[in-house]
Order: C-alpha cells, then sequence, then structure tokens
C-alpha cells in the first residue's frame, strides 16, 4: 500500500516549489515509515531548488526533521511504531573500509530506503536521502535516532543538519576544551551553533564574527564574549585583540568563503586549529604562503556533519537541551506551514531568520 501526502517538491531547476500530492510506499525491508512533526528549512535545500546539488530532479526537498514513528518494516528490530525520533543523513553501513577502521564519522556508504517515493509515477529524489517537507516521509530505519520525546520537535529536528554541523564543528572536529579561546566566523544557524558548542565545552573567550549587526546580537545571546563586524574592522586584528594578542585556539570558519578561511588561518594562535565547516562552492580557491602553512602548525580540519554519530550524540544533546544547558529554540526564528518554504527561502537569503521550521 502507499499513502497520498502533501510535500514540497522541487521540479526544474530555479523554479519556485510546490506542494504537491506524492505517494510514500509503506516500508519495505530495513525501512521506516515517518509521520513528520517538524522540519527546518537550510540553505541546502535552496541549493537542491536551483540545481547546485546535481540535476536529479524532481527533489522532494527537507531534511532537518523530526517525527513519529508509522511503521516499520521486515527486520527492524532498533525501532517501533510510536517512537519519537530525529532523522538523520548519516546512518552508517558498519560494512565500508572506515567502518572497519573504527571512523563511521566517515562513513562511505551511509544506508538511504530502497524504494522510492513518487510524484506522478516518477522516482523523487529525496534531499539528503531524507525529503521531509511532507506529511509523512520513507526512511532508512538507520536514518531516525530515537530520543526523549519531552523535547518541541521544531527544536529537536534542528539537530538533523546544520546545528549539528556547528556543535559538532566545535565539541568533535574542534575538540574545544575548557579555558580554550575560540573565533567563529560567520554566525548563522551553523555559526550560534559553534558558539553555542564552543560555550558548552567550556571556552572562556568566544569571538564572533559576522557582517550584521543582527546576527552579531543574536551570537552575543549564544554566548559569545566578543563582537565583531567585519564589515567595519579587521576580524583578523580584532581576534588577535580579544585573546591576549595571541589568536584564538580554535577558528571555525562558518561562511564557506575563501577570503574567510584565510582570515580564520591568521587568527589563530600557533598551533591552533582550524575548523573549516561552511561549504564552498567548486569555483573558489584559496592562496596562502605555503611557509605560513608550516611555520604556524595546528591543524586544519574539514567537517562533515560536525563528525556526529547520530546515535551516540543526538540523545544526549536532546538531554542537555531539556536540562536548559543548550537553548535549541533560540534557532527556531518562526514556524510555518508546507506552503510558505519558498517564502523561508526568501527570507533566508535576505538573512532576516536563523532557521524557519515547517510544522504539520
Ligand atoms: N559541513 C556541514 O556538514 C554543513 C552542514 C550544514 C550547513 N553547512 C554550511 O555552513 C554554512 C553556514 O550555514 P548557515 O545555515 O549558518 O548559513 P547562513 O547563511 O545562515 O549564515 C552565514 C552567515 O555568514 C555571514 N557572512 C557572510 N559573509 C561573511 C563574511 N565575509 N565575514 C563574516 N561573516 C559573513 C552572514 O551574514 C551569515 O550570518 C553554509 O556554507 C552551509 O552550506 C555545512
Ligand atoms: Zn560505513
Ligand atoms: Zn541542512
Amino acid at each position: 500500500m502507499s499513502h497520498s501526502v502533501r510535500g514540497v517538491v522541487a521540479t526544474r531547476r530555479g523554479a519556485p516549489v510546490e506542494v504537491v500530492t506524492i505517494e510514500v510506499p509503506d516500508p519495505g525491508p530495513g525501512e521506516a515509515l515517518v509521520r513528520v512533526q517538524a522540519c527546518g528549512v537550510c540553505h541546502t535545500d535552496l541549493h537542491y531548488r536551483e540545481g547546485a546539488i546535481n540535476d536529479d530532479f524532481p527533489f522532494l526537498l527537507g531534511h532537518e526533521a523530526a517525527g513519529v514513528v508509522e511503521a516499520v518494516g521486515e527486520g527492524v528490530d532498533t525501532l517501533a511504531a510510536g517512537d519519537f525520533v530525529i532523522l538523520n543523513w548519516r546512518a552508517v553501513c558498519g560494512r565500508c573500509r572506515s567502518c572497519r577502521r573504527g571512523r563511521p564519522w566517515y562513513c562511505l556508504s551511509t544506508d538511504n530506503a530502497a524504494q522510492p517515493m513518487r510524484l506522478d509515477g516518477s522516482a523523487l529524489s529525496p534531499a539528503l536521502g531524507i525529503g521531509a517537507f511532507a506529511e509523512r516521509t520513507l526512511v532508512a530505519a538507520g536514518q531516525c535516532t530515537k530520543v526523549n520525546p519531552a523535547v518541541a520537535p521544531e527544536a529537536a529536528g534542528l539537530l538533523g543538519c546544520g546545528v549539528m554541523a556547528g556543535l559538532g564543528a566545535a565539541l568533535l572536529t574542534g575538540e574545544v576544551s575548557p579555558g580554550d579561546s575560540v573565533a567563529v566566523f560567520g554566525c548563522g544557524g551553523v555559526g550560534d551553533a559553534a558558539i553555542a558548542g564552543a560555550k558548552l565545552a567550556g571556552a572562556t573567550t568566544i569571538v564572533a564574527v559576522d557582517l550584521d549587526e543582527k546576527k552579531l546580537a543574536w551570537a552575543g545571546e549564544f554566548g559569545a564574549t566578543h563582537l565583531v563586524d567585519a564589515s567595519s574592522e579587521d576580524p583578523v586584528a580584532a581576534v588577535r585583540e580579544a585573546t591576549g594578542g595571541n589568536g584564538a585556539d580554535v577558528c571555525i570558519e562558518a561562511v564557506g568563503n575563501a577570503k574567510v578561511f584565510e582570515q580564520a588561518f591568521f587568527a589563530r594562535d600557533l598551533a591552533g586549529t582550524l575548523v573549516q565547516v561552511g561549504v564552498p562552492t567548486p569555483d573558489m580557491r584559496i592562496d596562502l604562503p605555503f611557509i605560513e602553512l608550516f611555520g604556524r602548525g595546528g591543524r586544519i580540519k574539514p567537517s562533515w556533519y560536525g563528525d556526529c554519530l547520530p546515535d551516540r550524540d543526538f540523545p544526549a544533546l536532546v538531554d542537555l537541551h531539556l536540562q536548559g544547558r543548550l537553548p535549541l529554540e533560540r534557532f527556531v526564528s518562526e514556524t510555518i506551514s508546507l506552503e510558505e518554504v519558498e517564502e523561508a527561502f526568501t527570507k533566508m537569503a535576505r538573512g532576516e531568520v536563523l532557521r524557519s521550521v515547517v510544522v504539520f
């Protein structure tokens, strides 16, 4: 049997997204059918709509989601109908060479549902293998992580992508420790999550760098101790000044901009860490004096999904939130309906929101 539900689909490159009726099959072996309760609007959804990820239209958008398992397929014994879950795009396979070497956060073969969801008979490509701007979605069982159901779905779902990427950039990739100084370049949802992560890890100096006053004010609410407006001051000099002239132990680039990467590179202390979590475009180049790379030492670490393991990290982060130590609710700028996703893209592009979240 399949279920007819409403979903947000991008049918052509650059065309506005549409709410249409799609067909979602019952779960087969290893799959789970999830009734989506909330799904955040992320930049990556817009990238799909613009054809910047690949050309596999039509896309079923949405991937920062939480909901309730409605049914599971044959062989699924880790989940049951009624479980409250956050969806993830890192369902580790356990068999690839990264998994076998004990580094599952680099899994090369993550699991997705085997059966397609369909629009007018054609298979849909679900964004990041999820497709959660829909009343129901079909995923691999490993893409569902059970967490404490006391959390609000609109806050919990954000851990499914950008907020986890930022938290993990600080906590896991950057390994921020008590007493560290941290500078975060770009204070959108990802950068603010990196700030929240740095605070959680015990960083005592947290410098927020952005071009937008409003974004800097929000960064202060997440725990930044110093705010730097890079449109009017040199961020490298400002980070040095905030850190006793030394530079920060950990610099986190959360824009995806080569110029900002260079600033983050030079704003580090000697032997400091640079975490690259912002996603560059294929045309970007970095140009650094080779001797500076060697002479400054330290580490340069790209961060995919914050090096997280959903089953290990989501439940703990939800518990920290419920204990009042991680303000996930602050990332939710507004809740909207499925019909308002296109408008939410415009607000995102104008920098008016951290996250618009569709609630069902
Ligand atoms: N690595 C991952 O797994 C992962 C996951 C999700 C998102 N991302 C990426 O993280 C990046 C940030 O995502 P977001 O949702 O926070 O985006 P966003 O657009 O909400 O935030 C970007 C912020 O950077 C600021 N900015 C722009 N140019 C700047 C400059 N020159 N100097 C300082 N600040 C500047 C903007 O004002 C904005 O506040 C994107 O590239 C996104 O694709 C990465
Ligand atoms: Zn694997
Ligand atoms: Zn995302």
